[in-house]
């Protein structure tokens, strides 16, 4: 038998890092996917190539996590790796989905995350959430109105709900360097746990996101954009921000409400909300970066079986 599942890449609008601290954040799927073939092997294979723990830590793990026995993995993916658009998660998602097609949106996400706490060591809920879900999910200390799950681990509780954001027009900004996020969430927790800076510039971005929040249920682009833009400064306090991403939003400013990072950092992407999505990508271009013009709240978690 064979089946099979998609899962969307995402965008951390708001939040990132933070959230690592039970802070809020908010992220909105892609339109960018990742698809999973599973099929019965007699050893574990990805792509036609053996599957191992080292170089493919997500799907080595998905299998683990779900019990599954030997598997042909076949994926297929348009979200570029390392960009800070949730590929990982993206594949978590898809490889659990496709394994496991009687679990509910809760139970996939739930085991993602705890795939992704293997594969990375410190992570929050917020990727793998999204790319299940899709559309765009607030994450928040307390529960509210479009619960979708909570999720806990050690003495951090994040409350995942759905949310609506307005249409923006965002153009991300891919450095062309990837970054593993595992050192970067690392870091922070060092800095977090030494410095009473780092504590509170962490506790900003959580109000920084709320803000944003009721920004977004107004449409107040301007006020998204500001928003965006001392979100970025904080994560530079945090040390995850870096010379390309200084260079990339110094580049698509002059056309932008606001500019950030998004995702892990330390290279990566940077996201711009713009109404002049044309000019950001030229002048993205012409710094010699990558852009894409994206289109969010795209689909969650999409199961595809085939004969059983
Ligand atoms: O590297 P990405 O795009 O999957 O983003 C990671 C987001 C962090 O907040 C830095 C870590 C996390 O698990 O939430």
């Amino acid at each position: 038998m064979y089946s099979k599942a998609s899962a969307p890449g995402k965008v951390i609008l708001f939040g990132e890092h933070a959230v690592v601290f039970g802070e809020p954040a908010i992220a909105a799927a892609l339109n960018l996917r990742t698809a999973v073939l599973a099929e019965n092997s007699a050893s574990k294979m990805l792509n036609g190539i053996p599957l191992h723990r080292e170089s493919n830590p997500y799907p080595y793990f998905a299998l683990e996590l779900t019990g599954s026995g030997p598997m042909n993995l076949t994926v297929n993916s348009d979200i570029p790796p390392g960009a800070g658009l949730g590929s990982s998660a993206a594949l978590t998602v898809a490889t659990v989905g496709t394994l496991r097609p009687e679990y509910g949106p809760e139970r996939v996400a739930t085991m993602a995350f705890e795939v992704e706490l293997i594969a990375q060591g410190r992570a929050s809920p917020i990727d793998t959430s999204t790319a299940t879900h899709g559309g765009a999910v607030f994450v928040d200390r307390k529960e509210g109105a479009s619960l979708l799950w909570t999720i806990r681990k050690g003495n951090v509780t994040w409350h995942i709900h759905h949310t609506e954001v307005p249409p923006l027009n965002l153009v991300i900004g891919f450095t062309g360097k990837g970054a593993a996020t595992g050192p970067l969430v690392e870091n922070v927790r060092r800095l977090h746990s030494k410095f009473e800076t780092a504590r509170e510039a962490v506790a900003e971005i959580g109000a920084v996101t709320i803000e944003a929040r009721k920004r977004m249920r107004e449409g107040d682009v301007v006020g998204i954009g500001e928003l965006m833009d001392r979100n970025q400064r904080l994560l530079s306090m945090l040390g995850v921000s870096s010379d390309e991403i200084a260079k990339l939003i110094d580049a698509v400013r002059p056309y932008s409400y606001g500019a950030k990072l998004t995702g892990a950092g330390g290279g990566g992407s940077v996201i711009s909300l713009t109404d002049k999505p044309e000019k950001v990508a030229e002048a993205i271009r012409k710094k010699g970066f990558i852009p894409y013009k994206c289109t969010i709240g795209g689909e969650g978690l999409r199961l595809d079986n085939g004969p059983g």
